[in-house]
């Protein structure tokens, strides 16, 4: 008998608050999207109360997702959960996800709530969320680090007054798979209730135990699994969701659930993200990192070429990496093309196809074979379009080791009638002269918080990708660039963010 697991992804909102990882609202509609397309049962958009800007987030994502439930944090409280219901109003399946803590260490020093106050307040803030929402989600922070008969209390009260999911967070990562097995048996032992709700468990990886933890608490019985995309969260981050849904498929002789993931979207997810954020997973990384489909010892390459199953528990093609690329180059027709697209899962519109056919002919004639990770990259171009203020028309840059770099950039302001602006500036390299020209131009004050390039396909002709991170008023802008040419990759990503600065700032002018 197998019994079916719930997926709730937090990679927009626990996920979202790790370092280097915030991502505005188009970029959160964008990955939002993507999530409904990984099958995921419910997406956690957004702490709605936490800004303006996060609040847009979750009423757009609740306003556009059909196929999960979308979920809001609120803190146990009556603004938060308010806020949390008005930006879900139009979501096809909403979820109030309250939550308060229950250590005694949290209540004391952080609360200032005796536990009895921590009781009483679950039980209205529970009760007051299901005024406007059928599934209200109730978590106990800091669960594992609580008074287990305490903890029980709270779960119990918490039921009774309308809760339809209680989860159990490890808020920091402090617990082992035998101890977190043995507290959700004791809490399925011994709360009243609970086998009406839905057991959740939501585990961060501060010891590195995130996946192992929440891997044992579904053996003890829980049955919804909180995890964020590449394990991104707060610290040391969270329970990764390829690794637990991978576990789970490909172990199914222990597990004996079914999660209604399509696992063939969990390498796009990944690429997604990593493109957003511009943060990417590290090599060896568990399902999604670059070599963890690579066999390089000869023993090994032996054996996978006699049988791919000596060396290999899952197939790269079960997570939509594609082994055998295809490659195009720039004789290849629009029906070559759109066909190749539709083989790799992306069904575009017609407008999408003729500007990704656009952006292919013009990749086409720098580099002789265009492959699968170059359509990919082409395609995550589009992936978050903003209003493009600012538009690279050219750039010269002067350089060498025995003279100081220049660059002259042209840039296109299109505010209205477009105007071209040029500036020229010296700098300490090419990079730091281009984009002191751009900001001669732009006229605005933020700091270069970070700004890295990496090269994103093979070969001497490969795409290079750049990265930005800019800071202004306390909130950062990441850009992003492509190109063969690294400067040129440099300078579009800085425009990016430029762009994406004006944006949300006018976004929230309005707000
Ligand atoms: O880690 C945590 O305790 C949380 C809760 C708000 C669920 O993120
Ligand atoms: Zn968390």
């Amino acid at each position: 008998m197998t019994d079916r697991v719930y997926i709730f992804d937090t990679t927009l909102r626990d996920g979202e608050q790790s370092p280097g990882c915030s991502m505005n609202i188009q970029e959160k509609l964008e990955l939002a999207r993507q999530l409904e397309r990984l099958k995921v049962d419910v997406i956690e958009a957004g702490f709605a109360i936490a800004s303006p800007g996060d609040f847009q987030s979750v009423k757009a994502i609740a306003d556009t997702i059909k196929d999960c439930t979308v979920a809001s944090l609120a803190r146990a409280n009556e603004q938060d959960i308010v806020r949390a219901a008005e930006a879900l109003k139009n979501a096809a399946d909403p979820r109030i996800h309250t939550f308060i803590a229950t250590s005694d260490i949290h209540m004391k020093y952080k609360l200032r709530m005796t536990p009895e106050e921590v009781l009483e307040r679950t039980k209205s803030m529970v009760a007051y969320a299901r005024n406007f929402c059928s599934s209200v989600e109730f978590s106990a922070e800091d669960a594992t680090r609580s008074e287990p008969e305490f903890l029980f209390r709270v779960f119990e009260a918490a039921i009774k007054a309308g809760a339809t999911v209680i989860n159990v967070p490890d808020t920091v990562g402090y617990t082992t798979p035998e101890e977190f097995y043995q507290l959700i048996k004791d809490i399925r032992n011994n709360v009243n209730g609970i086998d009406k709700v839905i057991l959740s468990v939501h585990c961060h990886n501060d010891l590195g135990m995130a996946v192992a933890n929440t891997l044992a608490a579904l053996k003890a019985g829980a049955r919804q699994l909180e995890c964020t995309i590449n394990g991104i969260g707060e610290r040391a981050g969270n329970a990764a969701l390829e690794e637990i849904v991978m576990a789970i498929k490909t172990r199914k002789n222990l597990f004996h659930v079914d999660s209604r993931v399509d696992t063939t979207q969990i390498y796009r997810s990944s690429k997604l993200l990593s493109s957003i954020t511009g943060v990417s997973v590290q090599p060896n990384k568990a399902i999604v990192g670059a070599n963890a489909f690579a066999h390089e010892a000869g023993i090994h390459q032996h054996g996978v070429l006699a049988e791919r199953s000596t060396y290999e528990i899952m197939t790269p093609e079960s997570i939509g990496l594609n082994r055998n690329k295809m490659v195009l180059g720039k004789h290849s027709g629009r029906h070559a093309f759109e066909e190749h697209l539709k083989s790799l899962g992306y069904n575009l519109s017609k407008a999408e196809l003729d500007a990704a056919f656009e952006k292919f002919k013009v990749l086409a004639d720098k580099k002789k074979k265009v492959d699968d990770e170059d359509i990919e990259v082409l395609i995550s171009q589009k992936a978050v379009e903003i209003p493009e203020v600012y538009k690279l028309d050219r750039f010269v840059i002067n350089t060498g080791n025995t003279i100081t770099a220049t660059a002259s950039v042209r840039l296109i302001k299109q505010n209205g009638e477009p105007v071209m602006i040029e500036e020229v500036s010296t700098g300490d390299g090419p990079v730091d002269a281009a984009f002191r020209a751009i900001e001669k131009i732009v006229g605005v004050n933020y700091v270069l918080e970070d700004y890295k390039v990496r090269s994103v396909t093979g070969g001497q002709d490969a795409q290079g990708e750049a990265y930005v991170k800019l800071r202004r008023n306390g909130k950062i802008f990441t850009g992003k660039g492509i190109s063969t040419d690294i400067f040129e990759a440099s300078a579009l990503s800085y425009i990016n963010a430029i762009n994406k600065m004006i944006y949300e700032e006018k976004i929230q002018a309005q707000s």
